[in-house]
């Protein structure tokens, strides 16, 4: 009669037999299975660390662009600057311009100098108190507002602040031809 399954056979001399190469076997892949997760687990908080700027948006930085007493109230006025962008591993820097105006009340309103049309630089103009856009004549107020032409929007905003007397900047880029902003 076959013993129990999980008991020992008795052998014909008085000892028994147990199922060693099972059990090893079975010990054996137990604890490839553990270390195999320790090695997991240990190799993610590296590998995201390796990962991460791979996968991380565009980084910019604020630049400064200038001393806020050099800007006249109620005039657009063309500020260039250089900016860094980290993309990934990528970092880039590049020559930039934008448009501020300070409000009669102080404040400044910082304008991407690409058209919203389909992106062409776009400038000031004096004598018509408006900003052009030499490709398919749109036309902006001082405030950014779409006075005329193809533009789908106003002018794109940039993010802006002031310390010690200097204007910060944060340069971006938008998507053309949209009724709304979308920062690419
Ligand atoms: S790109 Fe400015 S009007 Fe078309």
């Amino acid at each position: 009669m076959a013993g129990h399954p999980e008991q020992p056979d008795q052998q014909p001399g008085g000892g028994f037999s147990t199922p060693v190469g099972s059990r090893r076997t079975f010990f054996h892949w137990v604890t490839l299975a553990a270390a195999g997760l320790v090695g997991v687990g240990l190799s993610i908080p590296l590998l995201s660390t390796l990962m991460s700027p791979a996968f991380q948006r565009r980084q910019r930085a604020w630049v400064d662009v200038g001393a806020v007493d050099d800007l006249p109230a109620g005039h657009p006025k063309q500020l260039d600057h250089v900016t860094t962008v980290r993309d990934g591993w990528l970092e880039t820097t590049s020559h930039k311009a934008v448009w501020a105006v300070k409000q009669p009340q102080g404040d400044i309103r910082v304008f991407s100098p690409i058209c919203t049309h389909l992106g062409c630089g776009y400038r000031w103009d004096d004598s018509e108190n408006k900003f052009l856009c030499p490709c398919h004549g749109s036309s902006y107020d001082v405030n950014g507002q779409v006075l005329g032409g193809p533009a789908p929007r106003p002018l794109d905003t940039l993010p802006s602040k002031v310390e010690g007397g200097r204007l910060l900047v944060m340069y971006k880029d938008f998507k053309s031809g949209l009724p709304t902003s979308v920062e690419l």
